[in-house]
């Protein structure tokens, strides 16, 4: 039997993270980007979609951001409390947001963290008991007439759906659960994409966040899959499609082949395809890959045996900072404060960790990159307090200084250079020891600290903390801004043209494009990006055909359809009365 997999992965997760702060910032162009390292201006980590037409993209610089997209609302990384480097624990808080609700949703979903901001979902259990369960109660047929109703953002991928001009999305969807009726597990499938839908929905209504998903029947087809229709939307691979899919994939999409395997295979068969791999003769592929021939060839045709292991927490909390060239450390005075103000950042870290998880770490693994070498040790963690913790690794560390003159081991310079800090505690165990008490006033002198620094920011800085916003360099100003932003409020950014020189101002009806209740110019409609143009276009195939079905009365219908399938059914009942969740 095969299993029932979904990737859910978030939409620009950092850029809606700061949208969410600062909610004049949702539906406009933003850019999150990592704070400067001596005066160097960091790239850029995250895209907003409002930003993506204009053709800015991750890891380009601000500057070029900028001339991209001048009116660019630009978003800082917040730095550390306690040392001088990126402080990503807003994020990381909205992403235990979203898994709250992941974890909540029903006990039967097995849930995978894979990243920040995804998650694998193994709903085999689950929509086995639900099917069950229709077929019991003889739910099934209007289950399956209800379907389509549930499925507002899902395409199916059949290799077509990607191209411009393609079927009707709700079309080729109507015909697979028409299909589905008589095959166990593309109804499973199908179960898996309605709570999919309703998932990613409950995480819009308690986060605020967006996300989109892929449905298929293992992790590498769902992760595949996830970016076909993004952002906001969610796609299905049944098992029939997945050759078709794969062929025109290319290697390096395929997770797990994005590195240095992808690129072997590609450079030592020649091709660059997953479906060339698949056409590759088996008597190449054992001599170029004696020992993963199997697994390759197993990997072509979109097997994939990886289960979804249920993690919820990780399993090491860690803080690191690199000191690279001649940044490195040479003084015992800068390597204790950089070690001070780390052990402070992870004392931070453990406290919240232990009130969330109620769990304490045993071990603390510390590390130091040098030039000769990468000396490191465990040592049992005796408190939480940065104090203690501080002290405990300093007894441990100041003997590796290799400089002969030492005579007072708390000054003079350090040997080798140290190119990497890092501290790592491990060995989660349940529980929170009585001693910790010191840690939680720690803590409270912290929180009063940070309630005073906070409030000197918000002084500063109009109230919106950590969000910087950079007005683009008079140079840079173009007297007539290019497509400016006017609003989105819903799904996609609007483009508007007024003021643009080059383009011929639109003035009649027809040099207007009318979807989903917005108004797009012509010009503007050419500079979306092709994924958002369509989504669009789907929207319209579909606002036609409905227009045409009206016309006509509803004759259309699709071959072997029940008469009272062939028009769209009204939501007879909410999903809930057809599936009762299961709470842990
Ligand atoms: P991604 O999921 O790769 O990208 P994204 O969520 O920004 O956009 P998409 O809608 O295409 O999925 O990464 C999740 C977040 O992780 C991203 O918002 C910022 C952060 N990130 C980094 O900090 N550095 C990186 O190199 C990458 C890839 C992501
Ligand atoms: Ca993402
Ligand atoms: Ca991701």
């Amino acid at each position: 039997m095969k299993r029932v997999i979904s990737l859910i992965d978030m939409d620009c997760f950092y850029a809606q993270v700061e949208q969410r702060d600062n909610p004049s910032l949702w539906g406009q162009p933003v850019i999150v980007v990592q704070h400067s390292r001596q005066g160097i201006e960091g790239g850029i980590l995250a895209v907003s979609y409002e930003a993506r037409p204009f053709g800015v993209k991750r890891g380009m610089t601000v500057a070029e951001a900028k001339l991209k997209c001048p009116q660019i609302s630009i978003c800082h990384v917040p730095i550390g409390e306690y040392v001088d480097k990126a402080d990503i624990q807003k994020y990381r808080d909205a992403s235990a947001e979203v898994f709250r609700v992941l974890n909540n949703y029903d006990s039967q979903i097995i849930i995978e963290k894979a990243s920040v901001d995804e998650a694998f979902l193994d709903l085999s259990a689950y929509t086995n008991q639900k099917l069950q369960e229709l077929r019991e109660n003889e739910g099934l047929e209007e289950f399956l007439q209800a379907a389509i109703t549930y499925l507002p953002t899902t395409h199916l991928a059949t290799g077509e759906d990607v191209k411009e001009n393609e079927h009707l999305r709700e079309d080729v969807l109507l015909e697979y659960i028409e299909n589905a009726r008589n095959c166990t597990e593309n109804l499973l499938l199908l179960i898996a994409a309605v709570t999919v839908e309703q998932i990613r929905q409950q995480i819009h209504e308690e986060t605020q966040f967006f996300c989109s998903a892929g449905v298929g029947n293992n992790k590498m087809m769902a992760k595949l899959v996830c970016a076909r229709h993004k952002p906001r939307q969610q796609t299905l691979i049944p098992w029939f499609y997945v050759r078709e899919i794969l062929r025109l994939t290319p290697i390096g999409d395929v997770r797990g082949f994005g590195g240095k395997m992808g690129n072997r295979i590609q450079e030592m068969l020649n091709i660059t395809l997953m479906g060339e791999l698949l056409e590759v003769d088996i008597s190449q592929l054992i001599e170029t890959f004696p020992n993963q021939h199997e697994y390759l060839r197993s990997v072509a045709e979109g097997h994939c045996d990886e289960p979804v292991r249920p993690r919820k927490e990780s399993s090491s909390i860690a803080v690191s900072k690199n000191f690279p060239g001649k940044l490195s450390i040479r003084s015992v005075l800068e390597l204790k404060k950089w070690l001070d103000g780390l052990t402070k950042e992870l004392a931070k870290r453990l406290a919240t960790d232990q009130a969330e998880n109620k769990r304490t770490a045993e071990n603390l693994v510390y590390s130091l990159l040098t030039e000769d070498g990468k000396p490191q040790k465990t040592l049992k963690i005796t408190s939480y307090h940065p104090d203690t913790l501080f002290e405990q690794i300093w007894a441990a560390m100041k003997g590796l200084n290799k400089t002969n003159a030492t005579k007072n081991e708390d000054s003079g310079p350090w040997t080798p250079p140290i190119l990497n800090i890092s501290l790592s505690a491990t060995r989660f165990q349940p529980g929170i020891p009585a001693q910790n008490r010191s840690i939680h006033e720690w803590l409270y002198e912290k929180k009063t600290r940070k309630s005073r620094r906070k409030a000197a920011i918000y002084d500063e800085n109009d109230g919106r903390e950590d969000v910087i916003f950079v007005e683009p360099p008079e140079k840079l100003k173009k007297p007539n801004p290019t497509p400016k932003s006017t609003g989105t409020d819903g799904d996609f950014i609007v483009l508007g043209s007024d003021s643009d020189d080059d383009v011929v101002q639109p003035k009649t009806d027809d040099n207007w494009i009318f979807v989903d209740g917005k108004k797009f110019s012509k010009m503007a409609w050419r500079h979306l990006p092709p994924d958002i143009k369509k989504h669009y276009q789907h929207r319209i195939a579909l606002e036609e055909a409905r227009a045409l079905k009206s016309k006509t009365g509803g004759s259309r219908k699709r071959a072997g359809a029940h008469t009272d399938n062939a028009q769209k059914p009204k939501k007879p009942k909410s999903l809930e009365s057809f599936f009762k969740k299961k709470k842990p």
